[in-house]
């Protein structure tokens, strides 16, 4: 079993759901506390967003093409939204007198404003919910800003506000070793659309090490290949315990994703069993460097098909 799995996990998760249900409940912008705006402004007033457009048209064409723009336009749920450009970027009186000053809340890395500061501003209505365990993530230990994710000026990515063209890229700017692991011979299809990162991550934070969207490993692969669940009248005790036992999640250069070549993989914990288990090199055969047939192709599992459990009755080998 993943050794973080305990009744910590399940406390932390049970919470989650609560959380979960409640933040859907109450929508995050009855949450909105414009009491706290980021330290960078106290003492400037709010002056409306028409006056930021009349010195920033150009970002203000971007900008309202997004959801932040069409909703806080639209129908503003509360005198924080109302506020538009200034909701996020804090009381700009300062900073439209003398704009060189740095009297607005930036974004940007130039902006010089530390992350865990501009943050506050998004978590005034973005707390909770899939953010629930964000204080304390290894992205916010990392120093991470919401922008280094998202950029709310534009549209650039098709959904939610992304700071790449996709989700993928966005993670691979930075992560730029996990292209090469998608790119490997049996890989997780991600390149090719059919998944991204946040179907196995949830980049805001997470109770399961490294950041991921399920209570353990297999709580995670089962979500996706839910005949492995079982539960098997013969179970494996390495599948139980832990998928990566023998699987890479991203990629590998053995077939369907296997962390060693058969049968080697195998043979690693199965050093010896009651028929020849060194049938590669072992001096149970005639020429000591050939292979036995029986270890062609599929190796092992040329008979031991059923590998990751079996429930035929008589299929305690996993022959069938
Ligand atoms: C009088 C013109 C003017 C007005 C009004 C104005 N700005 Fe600016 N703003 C500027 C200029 C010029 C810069 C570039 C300053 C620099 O780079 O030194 C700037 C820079 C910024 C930046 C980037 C700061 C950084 O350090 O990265 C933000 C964010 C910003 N403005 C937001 C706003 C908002 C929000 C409003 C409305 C409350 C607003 N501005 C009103 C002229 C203006
Ligand atoms: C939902 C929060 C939010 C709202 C609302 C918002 N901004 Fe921004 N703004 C940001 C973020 C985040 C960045 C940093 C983007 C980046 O990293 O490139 C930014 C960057 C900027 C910059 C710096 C130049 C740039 O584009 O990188 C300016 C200027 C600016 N915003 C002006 C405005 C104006 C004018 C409005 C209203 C029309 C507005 N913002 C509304 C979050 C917001
Ligand atoms: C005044 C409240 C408010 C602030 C401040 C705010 N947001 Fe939002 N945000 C909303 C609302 C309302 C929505 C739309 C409903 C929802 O998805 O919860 C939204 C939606 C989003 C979405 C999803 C967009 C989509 O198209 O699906 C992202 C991403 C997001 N916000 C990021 C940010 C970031 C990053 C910041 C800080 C730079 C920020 N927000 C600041 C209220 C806010
Ligand atoms: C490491 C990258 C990363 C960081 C940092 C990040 N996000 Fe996100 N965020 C994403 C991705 C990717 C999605 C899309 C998830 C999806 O579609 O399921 C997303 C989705 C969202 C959404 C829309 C879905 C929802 O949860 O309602 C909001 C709102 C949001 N992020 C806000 C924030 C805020 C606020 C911060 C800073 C506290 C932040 N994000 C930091 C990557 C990030
Ligand atoms: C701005 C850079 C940056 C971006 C963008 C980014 N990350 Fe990270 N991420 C980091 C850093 C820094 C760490 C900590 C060091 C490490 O493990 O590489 C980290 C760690 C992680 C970890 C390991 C957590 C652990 O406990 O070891 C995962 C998983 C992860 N990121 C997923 C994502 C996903 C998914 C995305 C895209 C939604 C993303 N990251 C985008 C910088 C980034
Ligand atoms: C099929 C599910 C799945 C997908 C899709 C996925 N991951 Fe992972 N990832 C995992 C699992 C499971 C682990 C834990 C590995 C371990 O514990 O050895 C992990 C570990 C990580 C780690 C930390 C350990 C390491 O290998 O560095 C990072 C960083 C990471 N993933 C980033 C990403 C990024 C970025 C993407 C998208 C490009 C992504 N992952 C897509 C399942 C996935
Ligand atoms: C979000 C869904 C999803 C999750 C979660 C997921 N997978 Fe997959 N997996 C897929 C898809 C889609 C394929 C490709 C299936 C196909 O093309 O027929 C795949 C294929 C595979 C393959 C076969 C690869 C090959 O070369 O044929 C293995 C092995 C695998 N996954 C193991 C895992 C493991 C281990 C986990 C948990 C760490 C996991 N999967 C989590 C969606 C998922
Ligand atoms: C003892 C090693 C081992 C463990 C542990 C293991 N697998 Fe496998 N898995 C294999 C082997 C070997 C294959 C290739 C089977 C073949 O060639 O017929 C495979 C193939 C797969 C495939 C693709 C073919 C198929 O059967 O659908 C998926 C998906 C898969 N495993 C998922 C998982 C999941 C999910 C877990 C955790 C619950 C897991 N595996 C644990 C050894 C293992
Ligand atoms: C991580 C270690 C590990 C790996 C890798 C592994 N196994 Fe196992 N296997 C075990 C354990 C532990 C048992 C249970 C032994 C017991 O109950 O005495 C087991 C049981 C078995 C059994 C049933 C034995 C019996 O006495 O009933 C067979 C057959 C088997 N494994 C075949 C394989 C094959 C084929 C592979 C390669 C695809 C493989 N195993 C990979 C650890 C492993
Ligand atoms: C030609 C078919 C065949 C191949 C190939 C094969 N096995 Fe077996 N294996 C069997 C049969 C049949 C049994 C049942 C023997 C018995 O019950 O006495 C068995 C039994 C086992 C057992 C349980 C018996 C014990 O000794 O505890 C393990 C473990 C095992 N095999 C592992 C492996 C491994 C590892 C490989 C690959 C190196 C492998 N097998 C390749 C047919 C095969």
């Amino acid at each position: 079993m993943n050794k973080r799995l305990g009744a910590l996990t399940l406390v932390g998760l049970a919470l989650a759901m609560l959380a979960g249900c409640a933040d859907r409940k109450s929508t995050p912008l009855q949450q909105a506390q414009p009491a706290t705006p980021p330290s960078a402004v106290a003492g400037a007033t709010y002056v409306g967003q028409a006056q930021c457009e009349t010195c920033h048209r150009l970002e203000t064409s971007h900008f309202i093409h997004t959801t932040h723009s069409r909703l806080f336009a639209s129908n503003p749920r509360n005198e924080l939204e109302a506020r538009g450009c200034e909701s996020c970027h804090g009381p700009g009186s300062a900073h439209a007198q003398n704009p060189s000053s740095k009297n607005i809340i930036a974004f940007t890395r130039e902006g010089g404003l530390p992350p865990a500061e501009q943050n506050k501003a998004c978590l005034q209505c973005h707390t909770g919910g899939e953010r629930m365990f964000w204080h304390g993530s290894v992205h916010e230990m990392q120093d991470l800003a919401c922008s280094d994710c998202h950029n709310p000026m534009a549209n650039v990515s098709a959904t939610r506000l992304e700071r790449g063209k996709s989700i993928n890229d966005t993670c691979f700017s930075c992560h730029q070793d996990k292209r090469a692991e998608f790119r490997k011979r049996s890989h997780m299809p991600l390149l090719e659309g059919k998944l991204s990162c946040v179907d196995c991550h949830n980049p805001h934070g997470s109770t399961t090490d490294p950041l991921l969207r399920a209570d353990s490993v297999n709580q995670l692969c089962y979500q996706c290949h839910a005949e492995k669940r079982g539960p098997f009248l013969w179970e494996h005790a390495p599948v139980r315990e832990n998928c990566l036992n023998c699987h890479n999640p991203h990629g590998s250069n053995h077939d369907k994703l296997l962390v060693t070549a058969r049968p080697f993989l195998c043979q690693q914990c199965h050093t010896s069993v009651r028929h020849p288990n060194d049938l590669l090199t072992g001096g149970n055969l005639a020429d000591g460097n050939a292979a036995s047939v029986r270890l062609m192709s599929r190796a092992c599992l040329s008979c031991h098909t059923q590998i990751h459990g079996s429930n035929h009755p008589s299929g305690v080998r996993f022959h069938r």
